[in-house]
């Protein structure tokens, strides 16, 4: 038997009043694979995660695991290890790089209340231990110790796309939903991103990429769907979808 994909949408569908944002999108991603969604602006890619994570109102399936949680908010599907990113960075502004990434991670695995109430030192065990994950996370992501004491908003830019990534990726992640990290990225930034999603992948998460950089999507993704209005104009492997004529007419016509 195969084991059904990490996670699947079936015939998402998003309205805005009387605007089809996203029309019977259906696409799968499997443990060791990376999606990519590409399309022009405003073609509903970021909708799509949206709707998947149940943060718009939407008809059609969300599977996990071959599971339903189609009627799951945001935070249940956190739990079931579900995480994604946002096309703008998201940090707690006022607590440093190193509390970020603490947090995090002690928000996928709390302690009962009981507990910490009348066994603090095993809370504060268990906060000393997060907090050492946390600093080896930060440095694999590509974020250096010295920079694990300052807020967030004064890292590089390419460094707070790649603590972005981290804080979603927690220790906990099976399927990561990326909105464009890429976005604003330099060369060797763009590099390291590539590196690390080739080393997520190895490690059997699904991941699914939304991009707008053709060279890194087509050099990482093992599938591309490509939307457009919010329908699905092509899907397949990269390779196809470089040489389909619909997708470079979709692109040349919205630069046009
Ligand atoms: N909450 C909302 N209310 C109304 N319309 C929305 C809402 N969110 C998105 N839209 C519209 O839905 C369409 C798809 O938007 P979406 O953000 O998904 O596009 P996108 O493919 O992510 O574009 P980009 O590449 O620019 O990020 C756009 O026309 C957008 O204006
Ligand atoms: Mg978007």
């Amino acid at each position: 038997m195969t084991e059904p994909p990490r996670l699947e949408v079936r015939g998402l569908t998003v309205r805005f009043g009387g605007f089809r944002a996203l029309s019977e999108v259906s696409w799968a991603v499997r443990s060791g694979q990376i999606l990519g969604i590409i399309g022009p602006n405003g073609a509903g890619k970021s909708t799509c995660f949206n709707a998947t994570t149940n943060m718009v109102r939407h008809d059609g399936q969300v599977l996990l695991d071959g599971q339903d949680v189609t009627g799951l908010p945001a935070h249940r599907l956190a739990k079931r290890g579900l995480h994604r990113t946002f096309q703008q960075n998201a940090f707690f502004g006022g607590i440093s790089v190193l509390e970020n990434m603490t947090g995090a991670l002690l928000r996928t695995a709390g302690t009962p209340l009981a507990a910490a109430v009348l066994l603090p030192w095993v809370e504060y065990r268990r906060r000393h231990r997060a907090e050492e994950v946390a600093g080896a996370l930060l440095v694999r992501f590509g974020v250096p110790a010295d920079l694990h004491a300052l807020p967030p908003g004064s890292l590089p830019y390419g460094t707070q796309r790649m603590l972005s990534i981290a804080l979603a990726y927690a220790d906990d992640a099976r399927v990561l939903l990326l909105d464009e990290p890429a976005a604003g990225l330099g060369g060797q930034d763009m590099e390291k991103l590539a590196e690390t999603l080739a080393a997520l992948r190895a490690e059997g998460l699904g991941i699914v990429l939304i991009e707008h950089h053709m060279d890194l999507v087509m050099e990482l993704a093992d599938h591309l769907v490509v939307l457009e209005q919010g329908e699905m104009l092509a899907e397949g492997p990269p390779s196809v979808i470089q040489a389909d004529p619909r997708v470079l007419e979709a692109y040349l016509g919205h630069a046009a």
